[in-house]
């Protein structure tokens, strides 16, 4: 048994597990990182005792379905000896793209919307919906994002229970979701425009606070990007079809959008493109310099 200072309660790894620290913790689970001799760098995602199993099975399976070498690959899923249950998986490299977020130029958030979309093809083409894509589920490697929590994500047409339609992320879930319709690919592409026009912007396009978060969702109620910055008017179109408050309306798959950015993308100024929404343009160079000297 090992007991890792600031996390609480005595952690009980399973078998042949070493404990290093503590990767996040989030509403479900603490996730901290672990290394096997056999397996090299995991994270372990581990319940309270007595949690049931079922979420990490669920979680586990869907991540499974994927094979993308940025989506980590399940190792196992089980209880401990003393009944917690537990997720475990690869580690991924990088930072968390929370925080970094702020500071990267316009540029390269773009580049790392671009490559999220090619792991969200994949993921698409698997059957699989994640419904939980932002910020702090993402990791940052090398320039390259990895895609991470699938707690909530979806295979098929399953109806949502009332327990699931409290997970998510209401800044960015798609109206379809709060709703606890059902979901599809234009569902993660919602998220990602919520994702995209927070990298931009430096502002969420529904803040939470204020009246009838999904009432505006549904108008597709935010301030379009040539209202913020005339310059940004070539990027209207896009936004309105990731943002749009009916599937219906929203660019149909990943493949899609990305073909729809890297056109965008040709035709902003360069000159928006190089700063970060506060209009710092020196913070690309730190944060890649922060990413090389502090790989986590
Ligand atoms: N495979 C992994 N490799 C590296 N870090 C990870 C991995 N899985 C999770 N993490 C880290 O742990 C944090 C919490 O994990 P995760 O998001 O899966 O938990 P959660 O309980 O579903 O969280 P929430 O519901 O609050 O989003 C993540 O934000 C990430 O920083
Ligand atoms: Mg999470």
């Amino acid at each position: 048994m090992l007991v890792l200072s600031g996390v609480g309660p005595r952690i009980e790894p399973p078998e042949g597990l070493r404990l290093e620290g503590l990767l996040g913790r989030g509403a479900h689970g603490t996730v901290f990182a672990a290394r096997c001799p056999r397996r090299g760098p995991l994270a372990l995602k581990l319940g309270r005792p007595g949690d049931p199993l079922a979420p990490f099975l669920a979680e586990a399976r869907c991540m499974g379905a994927v094979s993308h070498p940025r989506v980590p690959r399940v190792v196992d899923v089980s209880r401990t000896g003393r009944g917690t249950p537990y997720l475990m998986m690869q580690r991924a490299p990088g930072r968390s793209l929370r925080p970094l977020l702020p500071r990267l130029s316009r540029r390269r958030a773009t580049a790392l919307v671009d490559d999220l979309l090619g792991v969200l093809t994949e993921v698409h083409a698997s059957g699989i919906v994640h419904c939980d894509v932002k910020a702090s589920n993402l990791r940052v490697a090398e320039g390259e994002v990895w895609l991470l929590d699938f707690g909530i994500a979806r295979r098929g047409a399953r109806r949502w229970t009332r327990q699931e339609r409290a997970r998510g992320t209401p800044a960015y879930m798609a109206p379809e979701q709060l709703e606890g319709r059902r979901v599809d690919a234009r569902t993660d592409l919602y998220a990602v425009g919520v994702l995209l026009y927070r990298a931009w912007f430096g502002v969420l396009p529904f803040p939470r606070e204020g009246f009838g978060l999904l009432r505006r969702k549904r108008r597709a109620l935010y301030v379009p990007p040539s209202i913020r910055d005339p310059r940004f008017e070539p990027a209207d179109d896009l936004f309105r079809r990731l943002l749009a408050g009916s599937a219906r309306a929203r660019l149909a798959s990943a493949r899609k959008a990305r073909a729809a950015l890297a056109t965008i993308r040709r035709r902003l100024p360069r000159t928006i493109l190089a700063c970060a929404p506060d209009g710092e343009p020196s913070a690309t160079r730190r944060t890649r310099h922060t990413l090389e000297t502090h790989p986590a």
